[in-house]
């Protein structure tokens, strides 16, 4: 059996087409079926649906074989067992520095609410800013606004959720997609199947850039 792990929402979506493209269907929606394991149309293949920072985890283990998971979540989980043989270029966005807008430049000693921690550490690390971490789960946007943080790393596709709650993107810290992630056993063991699949994905990405 293979196993792929991939989060419901929007690298399922983005993730269906290239699956297809690689012979694999899925027998239930996610949106609409409460199943955690999804059958597909191969006896030998299944789909597990978890939370998009749990991907990493489960195929790290080995409960999974493969999963699709965003750059943002790889870079805080951390990389150990596992490979990272392909961008997959979906649930592309931009991990970003913000503020309130009218706000002055960040100076040099902040409080800063995010998600991402670590990449937020190395980022001022690197910027020689001395930033204080304050760890939340959700609604970032909200920790500038009540005088929580001077300042949020957040992910911005179109800009509008910051737009919406007065604050402005300042600096990018990583262009973000989602990548194709393997089990470092699993790919030793199921090499024979894992392989050609990396290649078929792998096929289908370089047709849909020429
Ligand atoms: P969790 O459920 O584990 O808390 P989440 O709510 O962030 O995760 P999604 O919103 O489905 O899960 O996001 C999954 C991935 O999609 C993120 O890790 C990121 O790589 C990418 N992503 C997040 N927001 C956007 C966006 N607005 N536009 C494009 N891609 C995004
Ligand atoms: C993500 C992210 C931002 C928003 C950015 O949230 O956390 O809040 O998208 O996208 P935008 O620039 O196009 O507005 P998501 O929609 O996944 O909701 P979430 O807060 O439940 O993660």
């Amino acid at each position: 059996m293979l196993t792929i792990a991939v989060s419901k929402g929007r690298i399922y979506a983005d993730a269906l087409p290239l699956l297809k493209d690689a012979g694999i269907v899925p027998l239930d929606d996610p949106k609409t079926s409460r199943k955690l394991i999804l059958k597909t149309n191969h006896d030998d293949i299944q789909l597990i649906i978890i939370r998009a920072t749990d991907v990493p985890t489960f195929v790290e283990y080995g409960a999974a074989d493969l999963g699709i998971a965003g750059k943002d979540v790889l870079l805080e989980h951390g990389a150990d067992n596992l490979y990272e043989p392909l961008d997959l270029g979906i649930a592309k966005c931009r991990l970003m520095t913000a503020i309130p807008v009218g706000n002055p430049p960040i100076g040099r000693r902040i409080k800063v609410a995010t998600k991402y921690v670590k990449s937020a550490q190395r980022y001022f690390a690197s910027q020689g800013i001395q930033a204080e971490i304050i760890k939340l789960y959700g609604a970032m946007e909200l920790a500038p606004l009540v005088g929580l943080a001077d300042c949020i790393v957040d992910l911005v596709d179109t800009g509008n959720t910051l737009k919406a709650n007065g604050l402005e993107p300042q600096s990018l810290i990583m262009e973000i997609s989602s990548r194709l992630i393997v089990n470092k056993a699993a790919m030793k063991m199921k090499h024979a199947i894992i392989q050609p699949l990396i290649d078929q994905f792998e096929r289908t990405l370089n047709l849909k850039q020429s």
